[in-house]
């Protein structure tokens, strides 16, 4: 039996991201969830909004953790994870909501990227990008400890880092995503909402 792994700071950031995640649930049902990490929030919030189903993924190496959060939830409406790799692995299918916390940040610029450029591929007209995070605006940290936590991030993988808005937005255009709110979250970090540009 696997020991679920536990993150202090999901059970910080569930409710203020809750707040917002409401705003966006009205006539929407299917989410998909990239970079699910233990699992926590999935659990949480297919237990706060029942009627919605929760599609879990990261990569492989966190499905057995994710999937104890499952199975311990007894919830029908939080599904088992997929392999999805924002790189190379992609669901060829359309979610009313996409959500994504704390991976922006994780990921080389690369990943990053390809995060935003296949996005849209799941989007129809209606849905809403979630990204959830601490992010710079105009190369500047918008605290001493989010400064701290990029040199940390940066020592453990010098790939990944804490990205630039305007960077991400740059991507979004290109890509057809609109961020249509930038919300002030605490612990300075945002969470941006994206909308796909009709064509
Ligand atoms: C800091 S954890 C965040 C987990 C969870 N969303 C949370 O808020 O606690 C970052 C997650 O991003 C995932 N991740 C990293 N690179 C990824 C990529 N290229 N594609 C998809 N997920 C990735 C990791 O496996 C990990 O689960």
């Amino acid at each position: 039996m696997l020991n679920k792994p536990y993150s202090e700071s999901c059970d910080q950031n569930r409710e203020p991201i809750g707040q917002v995640l409401e705003q966006f649930v009205a006539g929407r049902k299917s989410v998909l969830e990239i970079g699910s990490g233990t699992g926590q929030h999935a659990v949480y919030f297919a237990n706060k909004f029942p009627f919605l189903v929760w599609q879990t993924s990261d990569l492989v190496v966190n499905h057995p953790a994710i999937q104890a959060w499952i199975d311990d939830s007894h919830l029908d409406n939080v599904l088992a994870p997929i392999e999805l790799d924002s790189t190379d692995k992609w669901p060829v299918r359309q979610y009313d909501i996409l959500y994504s916390a704390n991976t922006v940040h994780i990921m080389s610029s690369h990943a990053a990227e390809k995060l935003l450029t296949n996005i849209p591929g799941c989007m129809h007209e209606n849905s809403v990008f979630l990204l959830y995070g601490p992010f710079n605006y105009q190369g500047k940290y918008t605290s001493n400890s989010n400064a701290r936590f990029d040199s940390w991030l940066k020592q453990r993988d010098s790939d990944s880092g804490i990205k630039n808005f305007e960077w991400l937005k740059d991507i979004g255009q290109h890509s057809g995503l609109k961020c249509l709110h930038d919300f002030e979250m605490p612990a300075n970090n945002r969470l941006l909402a994206w909308q796909k540009i009709n064509d």
